[in-house]
């Protein structure tokens, strides 16, 4: 083929736009974050304060509407050996726990924890602070930078001394000011917890 005048500077005006194409800087694709709920709590069955036997635990009731309203996942804290169904007996092992500071084991795991940022973290008050299984789950992960949003149910302690227990056990996590519910209406009055999470999740 001939090369004419024409069809060189065509050639020339090609590579160049080409060139200026591979001198454009490259966006780097960014993997954003998921940003995911996680809804966490402990909870007992059975035999318990002012309600009688129950099949699902008070908290446990709150933990379902948080993480409804929050499209969050929920996670049971389990205990390794179940806690007493009566509620006397569990008192005593649960006062006799928190005395030694005691570190329970439970059971199942988050697979996925650094993919949460944001941790509703829910229990019952016993003896004045959490329950020392959840203590166990928090020390289980690295929970640097995590913002954690305390929920209790209770009889009477509204959140005991918990929220100030929970920032010594996560110095490096962010604890917020928690919500605490009497039991007994978490477990029977279901309108009333879902208005009150909303209030608290708009606050
Ligand atoms: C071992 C134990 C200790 C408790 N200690 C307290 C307490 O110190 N203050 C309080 O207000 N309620 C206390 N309660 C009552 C529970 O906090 C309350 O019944 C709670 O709603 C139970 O929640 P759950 O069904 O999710 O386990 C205690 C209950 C148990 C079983």
């Amino acid at each position: 083929m001939k090369l004419t005048l024409p069809l060189f500077l065509s050639l020339c005006l090609f590579i160049a736009c080409a060139k200026t194409q591979d001198a454009k800087p490259q966006v780097e694709k960014q993997e954003s974050k998921p940003n995911k709920v996680l809804v966490a709590f402990f909870s007992k069955t059975g035999d318990n304060y002012g309600v009688g036997s129950i099949k699902i635990g008070n908290t446990h009731k709150v933990a379902q509407e948080i993480a409804r309203q929050t499209n969050g996942t929920l996670f049971e804290i389990k205990p390794a050996t179940p806690y007493p169904d009566a509620y006397k007996a569990c008192t005593e092992v649960a006062q006799e726990e928190f005395r030694n500071n005691a570190r329970p084991k439970i059971k199942g795991y988050v697979e996925d924890m650094e993919e949460y940022d944001t941790i509703y973290l829910g229990f019952p008050i016993w003896w004045g602070d959490a329950p020392m299984p959840v203590y166990t789950f928090l020390e289980s992960y690295k929970m640097e930078g995590k913002q954690i949003y305390p929920f209790a149910t209770h009889e009477g302690s509204v959140m005991g001394h918990s929220e100030s227990a929970l920032k010594k056990a996560l110095p490096k996590s962010t604890v917020h000011k928690g919500m605490a519910i009497y039991g007994h209406t978490a477990q029977k009055d279901a309108k009333f917890v879902e208005t009150t999470v909303r209030n608290w999740l708009k606050n």
